[in-house]
């Protein structure tokens, strides 16, 4: 009893410091089980953490599935009526309420108005990312010019990896994970065959200590400083798919870059997981998804970034830029509208 009420006092002081001001999650978490004494699966601190969080009105955004509609459940053990707790933004992100209301919107305009859809509306579809950009740019710390939102991002890491990876005998390697996701250990497998070289010699994989999970930054900087006069690029994951560790993303980029190494990241899994600042880091190109922690559903579009400095020197292969000017080129001369379909042939 003495010690619930000391819990329930230093609960009432942690409210009045503050602790999630000013520290990362791990030091905060810290903090609290410090001042609760209690162990971190205790649910007392879920119910602080959850009392304390300032997003938690965001859950109500989303549709989160009914346990009986999931198949893996066995309603003789959980209540099928209440909504599933859902750990796999990192695969699939919920649904979004407002989905529905704005798809409806635009299947609405498209079966009423076909090709003008391209130009009317609140939403004109030719140039949808104009009003995109800036919001994705936030999210991952770049300028809104500095990304493109296309294509899916295995594909945007292959026209990346054309820009950048531009393999000679002396410099022909690409640092990876070992265990990267898979389709990325096979884009840059077949960059290296593109380029004429040997993957055995060309790719160089970084794998955690023996018994370890996760790689050691130390670590991997130390293979950048021995290995780096060899290495054209430094293609890492900001938080990696399996293990969930956020690589230090700066300190790596530093590092790479001294070596005259190009420094891309795969952001899958840190695009609105992790604070990214990739364009105060200085990352030369980075990839991702927003079908995870982005929610756009399943083929949701993917995007690219390349860091402005890159703007007179690396003439990406494809980009939305080029394809916003294409579409400026043909925007009518008449706002009112098309005069003819055929002027969108090829969108
Ligand atoms: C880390 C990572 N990279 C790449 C991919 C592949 O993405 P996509 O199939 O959208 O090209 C995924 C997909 O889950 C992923 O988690």
């Amino acid at each position: 009893m003495r010690q619930r009420r000391k819990e329930g006092q230093q609960l009432t002081s942690l409210t009045v410091m503050n602790p999630f001001t000013g520290s990362c999650p791990r030091e905060t978490l810290e903090r609290v089980l410090a001042s609760l004494g209690c162990s971190p699966t205790s649910a007392e601190v879920a119910a602080y953490l959850d009392k304390h969080d300032t997003l938690q009105h965001l859950r109500g955004e989303f549709l989160v599935p009914k346990i009986a509609e999931l198949p893996p459940s066995d309603l003789s053990l959980v209540d099928g009526t209440k909504e599933c707790i859902y750990m796999v933004g990192n695969s699939l992100g919920l649904q979004p309420k407002r989905t529905k209301k704005y798809l409806e919107e635009e299947l609405e305009k498209w079966a009423k108005t076909g090709v003008h859809g391209h130009i009317e509306g609140s939403r004109p579809w030719a140039w949808a990312e104009n009003n995109l950009e800036e919001l994705m740019a936030n999210v991952v710390g770049a300028k809104p010019e500095e990304v493109a939102i296309m294509n899916g991002l295995t594909v945007n890491l292959h026209l990346l990896m054309l820009s950048f990876y531009k393999p000679t005998a002396a410099r022909h390697k690409i640092l990876l994970e070992d265990k990267a996701f898979p389709s990325d250990h096979y884009a840059v497998d077949s960059q290296i065959r593109l380029r004429g070289f040997d993957p055995e010699q060309s790719m160089l994989l970084l794998a955690p200590r023996p018994g370890e999970d996760t790689l050691r930054t130390e670590d991997i900087l130390e293979v950048i400083e021995k290995e780096g006069d060899s290495i054209a690029v430094v293609m890492l994951s900001g938080v990696q798919y399996y293990t969930g560790q956020l690589f230090n993303m700066a300190v790596i980029t530093e590092a790479g870059q001294r070596k005259g190494c190009y420094v891309g990241f795969d952001c899958a899994h840190a695009a609105g997981n992790a604070e990214l600042k990739l364009h105060d880091w200085g990352v030369d190109f980075a990839c991702w998804c927003s079908y995870k922690y982005l929610n756009s559903g399943a083929g949701g579009l993917g995007a690219a970034f390349v860091h402005e400095k890159h703007k007179h020197t690396i003439k990406p292969a494809v980009g939305a830029a080029a394809r916003s000017e294409w579409f400026q080129a043909v925007q009518p001369a008449h706002p009112a509208g098309l005069s003819t379909a055929g002027q969108f042939r090829g969108v």
